[in-house]
């Protein structure tokens, strides 16, 4: 996985101390943030991307992440994935706070807990679907034989048993999201973060890209983080969290003190 370390973005960067993690625990929330900001500097400006979100995501929980162009939709799902440090508050992932990891340990947590899908799918363009797919697991003690048939079976799963060779150019975007899914889905993540996953897609596209991952929710009880723009993907999710301006002014999965939820999505 690329090193999307970018410290010169990072204005306090400093603040988060590099040093040995503790014991991974177990815990209730699959990711948990306390308040946290994100501030970016533009020259002069200081873009206030998040300003004090807090949210946890349970274990199998199918959560969409809405909200206008700006509001801070990608840049909530690569602090949750530790793409990027906040710049103030705290997040834990099965119960390990990032602050306490350093860059090649939280690197490792990434590889082995998170799975990514981008916009923008991020597959190798030499490479077929099938390496693709197991370019994660390159550098892990795992039998290549096993690896390669693990893809397969993968690329079979989202639909791609007739494309297993074929390099992404030679193949449609949905299909090329397919691959992605199956390579974020190799390492068999605890929590899969797919941020606008159906943008570069056509509606017919986008709408079977969304089915194949409610699919894997329910089928694997895969915690899924989508980002969206698009209405509709909401009615496929368990709980919906609306933001505005680096805010969370909506989420349905918020539960009372009284036990219950504030309201379902479904
Ligand atoms: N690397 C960066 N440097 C400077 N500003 C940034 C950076 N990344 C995001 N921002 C700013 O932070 C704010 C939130 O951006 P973000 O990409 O999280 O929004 P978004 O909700 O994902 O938007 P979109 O729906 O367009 O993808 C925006 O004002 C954006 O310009
Ligand atoms: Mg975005």
């Amino acid at each position: 996985m690329v090193n999307p370390k970018r410290k010169e973005d990072d204005p306090v960067g400093k603040q988060v101390p590099e040093q040995d993690a503790g014991p991974l625990t177990t815990a209730t929330d699959v990711v948990r943030t306390a308040d946290l900001w994100k501030l970016f500097k533009l020259g002069d400006e200081v873009v206030k991307a998040l300003r004090g979100v807090t949210v946890s995501v349970r274990p199998g929980e199918f959560v969409c992440v809405m909200g206008p162009s700006g509001s801070g939709k990608s840049t909530l799902l690569h602090l949750l994935g530790g793409l990027e440090r906040p710049t103030k508050g705290t997040i834990e992932l099965l119960g390990q706070p990032y602050a306490g990891l350093t860059e090649s340990q939280l690197s490792l947590l990434r590889h082995q807990t998170i799975g990514f899908i981008f916009q923008s799918f991020n597959l190798i363009p030499l490479l077929t679907a099938v390496e693709n797919v197991e370019l994660p697991l390159m550098f892990d003690d795992a039998d290549p034989g096993q690896v390669k048939a693990d893809c397969r079976e993968l690329l079979t799963r989202v639909g791609l048993e007739h494309r297993l060779d074929h390099v992404p150019a030679k193949m449609s975007g949905g299909e090329q999201q397919r691959v992605a899914i199956a390579r974020a889905l190799i390492g068999g993540p605890d929590l899969l973060l797919a941020d606008e996953p159906t943008a570069n897609l056509d509606r017919s596209n986008g709408a079977a890209i969304i089915r194949l991952l409610t699919e894997l929710n329910h089928e694997r009880g895969m915690t899924t983080v989508v980002s969206t723009h698009d209405a509709s993907v909401a009615e496929h999710a368990s709980r919906v969290i609306e933001m505005r301006d680096g805010k969370v002014i909506a989420d349905s999965g918020v539960v009372e003190p009284d036990g219950h939820g504030a309201g379902s999505a479904r």
